[in-house]
């Protein structure tokens, strides 16, 4: 039995389950972010050291713009209501991704986020916002090799995630069964689980339903 330390999870599914009950794809983006609410704080009791969600990809700039619009709005007011609670609960709020090309009235209430809880020493909450595996890698590989030799040892140590747990589980929910760009260096031993659940039904049961499993899994890593 191993206990996670790392859980990323590809939260897809609100449009449809918007869809499924004939309300605009908003109201599904609105209770994803009350299921994100209920799954930081039961991943924080549940002694996970990181929990990594991924927000915004480098390819959702392709959905309408008053989709885009209405996605920053709910980032800017998650931040708003829920940043006093991370700052009391010791959570180190991290973002992957390139998040400097957001809007940039989003792009301030993510650095005064980052600086209220970059000193706090719990759990690690890491939001992936305009984050793509393919930038990320890129990136990391670029400034790998302006510091010389490009290794895989090097290039981990410039990706996004260097200073997080390695990830031991990725979670993607509504039945698809892809990884869209995400965390595609960091999932190469990763366990890997999907559920047919969408993501605004998500809920902390799930969540230990996927550590149980990952707990009964055996990992290799090639070896025997
Ligand atoms: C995931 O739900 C949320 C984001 C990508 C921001 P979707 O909006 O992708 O929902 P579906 O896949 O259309 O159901
Ligand atoms: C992945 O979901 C991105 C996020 C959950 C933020 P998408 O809904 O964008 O992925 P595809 O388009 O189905 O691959
Ligand atoms: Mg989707």
């Amino acid at each position: 039995m191993s206990q996670a330390r790392h859980v990323a999870i590809i939260m897809d599914g609100n449009g449809r389950w918007a869809r499924q009950r004939h309300l605009p794809r908003i109201v599904g983006h609105q209770r994803g972010v009350e299921a994100v609410r209920r799954l930081v704080r039961a991943a924080r009791a549940m002694g996970l050291e990181a929990l990594t969600l991924y927000a915004f990809s480098t390819e959702n700039w392709r959905r309408p713009e008053d989709e885009v619009s209405a996605l920053m709005s709910l980032l800017k007011r998650f931040i708003l209501s829920d940043l006093d609670e991370f700052v009391a609960d010791n959570v180190r709020l991290k973002i992957i991704g390139d998040y400097r090309a957001l809007p940039a009235d989003v792009v301030g209430l993510i650095e005064e986020a980052l600086a209220r809880t970059a000193r706090n020493t719990g759990s690690i909450l890491a939001v992936a916002l305009n984050y793509g595996a393919q930038d990320e890698i890129a990136r990391a590989a670029a400034r790998a090799a302006e510091k010389g030799a490009i290794t895989p040892e090097t290039i981990g140590a410039e990706l996004d995630t260097a200073d997080l747990p390695p990830l031991d589980l990725l979670i993607r929910t509504s039945g698809e069964v892809r990884l869209s760009n995400f965390l595609l260096w960091q999932a190469a031993y990763a366990e890997l689980w999907f559920t047919d659940v969408l993501w605004p039904d998500f809920t902390p049961a799930h969540l230990e339903e996927a550590l149980a499993a990952f707990a009964r899994r055996e990992r290799r890593y090639g070896g025997r």
